[in-house]
């Protein structure tokens, strides 16, 4: 089989590093990939989010499946493109990518599904929004109702700051993203997500993870993409994560279906955990990065046969051989990170570091250029590591981190802390 993943960060490598191992895989192209991945996989360059263009591409190369990592692509209809040249695709239409790309939207599906998550009201009048805090009250979460790279959801604790966030939203601070604004209850709670494979149809969960999207130890500093995690989520009992499933998970994928949406691909379910009952905070209709990482390096192989049957509609008869593993990622990103950072410094020491089922340095950020590794990204290395406990997986990841000669860089020393308290 002839595989095509899109993407380029740390999610992307870890696909491929999974999809490499299986036999069935005779070829792999990444596009447009990085450092890391153009050492397992070929590499190609040309517009992701132009469906036409990956069509042309995956024809001309014989590819039988695409992968699709971002959101980006999937909220531009190129899965849609794909299955209209015939080909085979994991990744959601750009109709079923609104559970990601709109709130509103995923909010009046909850609703239709009756799945529990926080009580909201939506507005494109931001006086209206302002009403509505005034009579809701803080804390609250004031959220622009489009993609806006994980920047657009305010915590607000004080009604003063919940005015301000709408006005800044209705103000253009996140583009067109915050010409709708959604404001939600203040949920309370541990945060969790679950991963779960859609075929339009059936459901099969595959993972469990936590991460942390703080900048800083003790989840202090400002919020970033996820600077580590961890899976299984040890909040995400069997109890909870079945309640997750027939309360939250199976009645929205009916509901899509039921409109002529068929959900397929991997849903990301965001869920705040509270006495037992999960609650939904968000779809995202991709893995998470680095989420991604750490279900990947305890799913190995079997990755592709799962999604490959979520592209082909047999999830019904599919299923995970689970081992009773962990697994963790460290984030490493350039200094400055989540705000400016310089891009071009040298990283040293990775051809040092083991490279195993256990033990395995992905690449987010990074370019090769005259032999060398270079930083080009905010997040750079995803080093991540297995074992039979979690502190195992943990020790095993530092010790990773500290054979990487990277003084440019930093990372968190407590990634894992709360399932290890
Ligand atoms: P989202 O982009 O919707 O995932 O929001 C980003 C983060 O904001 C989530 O991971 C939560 O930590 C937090 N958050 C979002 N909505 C709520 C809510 N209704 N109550 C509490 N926290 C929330
Ligand atoms: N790590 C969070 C995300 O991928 O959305």
């Amino acid at each position: 089989m002839n595989i095509l993943i899109l993407g380029s960060g740390g999610r992307e490598h870890a696909l491929a590093w999974a999809v490499m191992q299986n036999p069935k895989c005779d070829k792999l192209i990444v596009a447009p990939g990085n450092a890391g991945i153009a050492q397992i996989a070929d590499c190609a360059a040309f517009d992701i989010e132009d469906g036409g263009a990956v069509a042309n591409f995956a024809e001309e190369n014989a590819i039988d499946f695409v992968i699709i990592g971002p959101e980006a692509p999937l909220a531009a209809g190129v899965a849609d493109r794909l299955r209209e040249a015939g080909l085979l695709v994991f990744g959601p239409s750009e109709a079923a990518a609104k559970l990601e790309a709109s709130k509103s939207f995923t909010k009046e599906i909850c609703d239709a599904a009756n799945a529990p998550t926080a009580a909201y009201g939506h507005f494109t009048d931001a006086e209206a929004a302002k009403a509505h805090v005034r009579q809701h009250g803080a804390p609250t979460v004031v959220k622009a109702d489009g993609l806006a790279a994980g920047k657009g959801v305010i915590i607000a604790m004080s009604e003063a700051e919940a005015i301000d966030a709408i006005d800044d939203m209705f103000g253009g601070a996140f583009g067109g993203a915050g010409a709708e604004v959604v404001i939600e209850e203040f949920m309370e709670g541990e945060e969790a997500s679950l991963f779960v494979l859609v075929d339009g149809e059936n459901v099969l969960a595959i993972g469990s993870a936590q991460d942390h999207k703080r900048v800083g130890e003790g989840d202090t500093g400002p919020n970033t993409g996820g600077m580590g995690a961890y899976s299984p989520a040890p909040v995400l009992s069997a109890e909870i994560e079945a309640r997750a499933m027939e309360e939250i998970v199976k009645p929205t994928m009916k509901v899509m279906a039921e409109r002529g949406m068929p959900y397929q691909g991997v849903l990301y379910a965001g869920l705040m955990i509270k006495d037992g009952q999960p609650r939904l905070v968000e779809y995202n209709v991709r893995f998470g990065d680095p989420e991604c990482q750490v279900l990947m390096m305890r799913l190995g192989a079997q990755a592709l046969d799962l999604m490959q049957a979520a592209a082909e509609g047999r999830l019904g008869e599919a299923q995970v051989n689970w081992a009773d593993d962990h697994a963790i990622t460290v984030v490493m990103a350039a200094a400055g990170y989540p705000g400016s950072y310089e891009k071009g410094s040298e990283i040293k020491g990775l051809d040092t570091l083991p490279e195993d089922s256990s033990n395995m340095v992905f690449h987010a950020g990074t370019k090769a250029e005259d032999g060398k590794v270079l930083a080009v990204g905010g997040r750079v290395l995803n080093v991540t590591a297995r074992g039979d406990t979690l502190q195992e997986a943990r020790d095993r990841a530092y010790a990773m981190v500290d054979g990487v000669d990277w003084p440019q860089g930093f990372f968190r020393r407590d990634i894992g802390w709360r399932a290890l308290k």
